[in-house]
Parts: structure tokens; C-alpha cells; sequence
């Protein structure tokens, strides 16, 4: 999670591919932008098909089973639409709206070893749901603005939400599109003064958009290339993380 355009979703579906290759993975599109369900699949499609979305399970009260699609043997993922726009308000008097996503996950969640959640720039009811529903989180930030502020606005949201979830631990985070080794150098020095870990970099690269624009990670699309290994130890790091 962070602010937007950092490159949450591209991080999400990489994990979610590469976490794929040896273990079972939900990934859940939790922005009503459906970008992460359209690395999958179409988003045009579902919202044409009338298939349930994550909304569903928000206000519907369907569950994860109900409404997830199998991508590949190892990969489910449950939908984004449009709709998800719409929670916020919908949810507005309903009791325990911040626990909806958490009680739809511990249905399903012995059926998988690691359930991403990909989440939207904002600070709403549905990224709440997210933190409260999760074990882990990890910050995304864009090398070149990264921003102190921004962190420490992240750091407010998640310390307010271990307060009903005691559980949430923070990994530490990813830079993305890293371009200036200089900067870079000055921006990770900083970061590990205030202790925050650092889990991977992953330098700007056209490869990276062009993988998603076919729908698939960087490892499968340039399994050669440096910034596959970027995102491999990025999950490898993760893994020793938790772990720990
Ligand atoms: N390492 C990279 N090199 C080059 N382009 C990248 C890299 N990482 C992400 N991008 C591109 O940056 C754009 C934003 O990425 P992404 O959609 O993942 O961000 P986001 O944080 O999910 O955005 P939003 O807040 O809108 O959900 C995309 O076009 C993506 O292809
Ligand atoms: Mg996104």
C-alpha cells in the first residue's frame, strides 16, 4: 500500500506469480480500479459478465468461495469492479464494517499458503478491511518521491489498526522504479536510520510494463532479466521475514 501510481500492483502481481510457482496463492483485488484483476484476466470482461466481484463480499454477504476464479493450477483470484467504489458509503452503518474481508478470509484461509491483498491509494473502508484482515504488510514507495511525510501518514494508519488488529506486523518495504543510484543511496541510508527494512529494489525498467501489458510477471516474460532477479529476492527476503 501507498500513495498512488507507485507500483503496488505490479509489485502484488509479481509476488502473486512467483509465490505461485511453488505454492498455493489467493490474490484479492481490493481497488475498484480492478487493475491487479485485469493483470489476470479482463476486467471488461467480468464487469460485462455479471460475475461476482469483492463487492459481493462486502455488501452481498457472498463469500470467497462464491465468488473467486481459478487463473492456474496454484493461483485464485477474487475479482474487482467498479462497484467496489460504492462500499464506502454502503457500509456506513453497518456493525463491524471493518471485519467483513477478515471473517470472508479465515473461511478460506487453511486452503492457501499466502492470500495477497492489493490495495488502493486511498485510506478507506476497504484498505481498513485489508490491514485488519492481514498478517503482514509491506509499503511500496517510489524511490525518486519518496516522501518522509507519506511514510509516517502509512505508519499513522497502521498503528491506529493494530489497535483491533494486534497481530499486523510490518515486513518493511519495497522502492520501486529506482533510476538514480545516488539518490537511492541517500534515500536507503535514511530509511535504515529511521529502521525501516528493506525488503528489495527494482529499478525502472520497460520490462516491467511490458510483462504486465501480457499479463504476466517479469520472470515469465524475461527470465534472463536483472529485474526478475529484483523481484526473486524481493520474495526471498520477504520469506526469511517471516520466518524470523
Ligand atoms: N520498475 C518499474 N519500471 C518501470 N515502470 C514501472 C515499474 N513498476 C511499475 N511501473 C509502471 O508504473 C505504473 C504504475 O504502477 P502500478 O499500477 O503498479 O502502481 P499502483 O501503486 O498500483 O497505482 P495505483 O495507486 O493507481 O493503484 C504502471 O504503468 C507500471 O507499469
Ligand atoms: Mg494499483
Amino acid at each position: 500500500m501507498q500513495k498512488g501510481g507507485v507500483g503496488k500492483t505490479t509489485t502484488s502481481k509479481n509476488v502473486a506469480e512467483i509465490l505461485g510457482k511453488d505454492f498455493k496463492v489467493l490474490a484479492i483485488d481490493n481497488d475498484q480500479n480492478a487493475d491487479f484483476t485485469d493483470t489476470f484476466t479482463s476486467k471488461r470482461l467480468i464487469e460485462n459478465s455479471g460475475a461476482l466481484t469483492l463487492y459481493d463480499i462486502y455488501i452481498k454477504n457472498a463469500s470467497i468461495s462464491d465468488v473467486k476464479m481459478q487463473i492456474t493450477e496454484n493461483i485464485d483470484l477474487v475479482p474487482s469492479s467498479i462497484m467496489l467504489a460504492n462500499v464506502d458509503i454502503e457500509l456506513t452503518a453497518k456493525m463491524s464494517r471493518e471485519y467483513i474481508l477478515k471473517k470472508a478470509i479465515d473461511k478460506v484461509r487453511s486452503d492457501y499458503d499466502y492470500i495477497i491483498i492489493d490495495c488502493s491509494p486511498s485510506l478507506s473502508m476497504t484498505t481498513i478491511n485489508a490491514l485488519v484482515a492481514s498478517d503482514y504488510t509491506v509499503f511500496v514507495t517510489q524511490s525518486e518521491y519518496f516522501s518522509k511525510q507519506g511514510l509516517r501518514q502509512l505508519q499513522k494508519t497502521v498503528d491506529m489498526v493494530k489497535e483491533i488488529n494486534p497481530e499486523l506486523k510490518e515486513l518493511g518495504l519495497i522502492l520501486t522504479m529506482v533510476d538514480n543510484t545516488n539518490h537511492v543511496k541517500e534515500v536507503t541510508e535514511d530509511l535504515e536510520e529511521n529502521h525501516y527494512n528493506i525488503l528489495g529494489r527494482i529499478d525502472r525498467s520497460t520490462v516491467v510494463r511490458d510483462s504486465i501489458m501480457t499479463k504476466q510477471a517479469v520472470f515469465q516474460s524475461y527470465p534472463l532479466h536483472k529485474t526478475s532477479t529484483e523481484y526473486q529476492e524481493f520474495v526471498d527476503n520477504i520469506l526469511k521475514k517471516i520466518e524470523e
